[in-house]
């Protein structure tokens, strides 16, 4: 788990303000869940032999002795709410959350035990036009930050009956090659035996390039929707490429699931990842309710931004008040207040607990601050204030105090249209 220092928090801004514009730009709603749910929740969407069920969530027992988990994703959470609000019944809903999710992981760079996702999920659209919509989305998104190599892996896992044939093949496959899996693929060949498909173990890479693979057990309709989406994305010239081995780490996935995938950050290069799960709605209890979403790493996105030297959108520059001696200290602060009050979108930092001129002029200096704005006795006696420019060659200005505000606000239009 970590910590987002000040120096980083304009990196995560940028983003948040990027993803707020994205949805409203494709009218989705934001929905806020809690971070824990009942256990159960969790094993019954996720899965109960999936590494994140199996070994990865914060558990534990309330003073009721109900067993609670700290939400590992929010695919789940989302469904819950849905049915439990009748958000879902006969209705068609684009939601979307943001906020932080919790897996007990080997931490590694890029992977954290506490980490923040975009959730994006729409329910009640069956059609493939749903599915671009969402690599849509995400594909402006990349555009907005600038990002343009990300690549977009793509596969289809069928309706549930054509994996269970497909699985079937799959461990008489992997069974007659017993001796060469490793002892994760050992364990997976019974319980999820889709999963040694994703093994990044590269002793196990030619066993399942060999592998059948799931493209020859898939339905009519799962086909069928399948390329109506590539049409869809070929027609608006998104580049793809069909991985049949993409099978994702979360059980309720049933045909498109894609991943968005960098080669910048090490084994840990999915950024944004999901699918459709028509079947989860209803498995929660809910009426069958076709629904698809996705979900980005944001940690992940703000190692790649940082990467590339993008530098978020500089505000208007910071002003540092500066009140020397006794007498000013009351009139400085009521002064910040009436600037504060007409020109809301200032920077204004009010130096609080007096100090000498130098070691406030210092302070205004480490603040970051551009311009000092100085009451001193001599200011105060006047009613006037000087104005003195900490990053350029400009010389101090001293200001009728009635006249501040004006001059602020053309320093502030002139600065924001440079
Ligand atoms: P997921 O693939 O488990 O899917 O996670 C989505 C993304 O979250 C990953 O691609 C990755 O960028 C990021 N992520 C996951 N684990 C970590 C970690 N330990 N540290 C840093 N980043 C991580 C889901 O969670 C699904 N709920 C996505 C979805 C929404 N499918 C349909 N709707």
């Amino acid at each position: 788990m970590h910590d987002i220092l000040p120096s980083d928090t304009p990196y995560w801004q940028m983003l948040e303000t990027a993803v707020r514009r994205l949805m409203r730009n494709y009218s989705y709603e934001e929905i806020r869940m809690p971070l824990v749910e009942k256990t159960e929740l969790f094993v019954r969407t996720i899965g109960d032999v999936t590494d994140i069920v199996e070994k990865e969530m914060y558990t534990f027992e309330d003073r009721n002795g109900d067993s609670l988990s700290l939400r590992p994703e929010g695919t789940a959470s989302c469904v819950r709410a849905g049915i439990e609000h009748g958000l879902l019944h006969n209705q068609i809903q684009r939601l979307w959350y943001m906020g932080p999710m919790f897996r007990h992981e080997r931490p590694q760079k890029g992977r954290y035990r506490q980490f923040q996702q975009v959730g994006v999920e729409a329910f009640g659209i069956a059609s493939a036009a749903l599915d671009a919509e969402l690599i849509f989305m995400t594909q402006r998104l990349w555009k907005a930050l600038g990002l343009n190599d990300l690549q977009l892996q793509l596969n289809t896992l069928g309706s549930s009956a054509s994996r269970i044939a497909y699985r079937e093949q799959l461990v008489e496959y992997f069974s007659d090659h017993h001796n060469e899996l490793d002892d994760d693929s050992k364990k997976r060949l019974t319980r999820n035996p889709l999963r040694i498909l994703d093994s990044k173990n590269p002793a196990l890479s030619e066993l399942i390039q060999a592998a059948p693979l799931l493209s020859e057990f898939l339905d009519e309709e799962s086909q069928q929707h399948f390329s109506e989406l590539t049409a869809l994305l070929d027609a608006r010239g998104i580049n793809y490429e069909v991985n049949p081995h993409l099978m994702r780490g979360l059980d309720y996935y049933q045909k498109t699931v894609f991943e968005w995938v960098t080669d910048q950050l090490g084994a840990q290069g999915t950024v944004c990842a999901g699918g459709r799960y028509d079947g989860l709605v209803e498995q929660l209890g809910g009426r069958a309710t076709p629904a698809a979403g996705f979900a980005l790493g944001v940690d992940r996105l703000m190692a790649l931004l940082q990467s590339r030297d993008v530098t978020p959108e500089h505000d208007f520059s910071q002003l540092y008040l500066i009140l020397v001696g006794d007498a000013v200290q009351h009139a400085g602060l009521q002064l910040a207040e009436t600037v504060r009050d007409a020109l809301p979108e200032i920077r204004l930092r009010v130096n609080c607990g007096g100090g000498k001129f130098n070691a406030q002029m210092k302070r205004a200096d480490r603040s970051g601050a551009d311009i000092a704005l100085i009451l001193a006795e001599d200011e105060h006696n006047n009613a006037q204030i000087s104005v003195k420019y900490l990053r350029e060659e400009r010389p101090q200005k001293t200001i009728g105090q009635s006249k501040l505000i004006e001059y602020l606000d053309n320093l502030m239009k002139t600065r924001v249209s440079k």
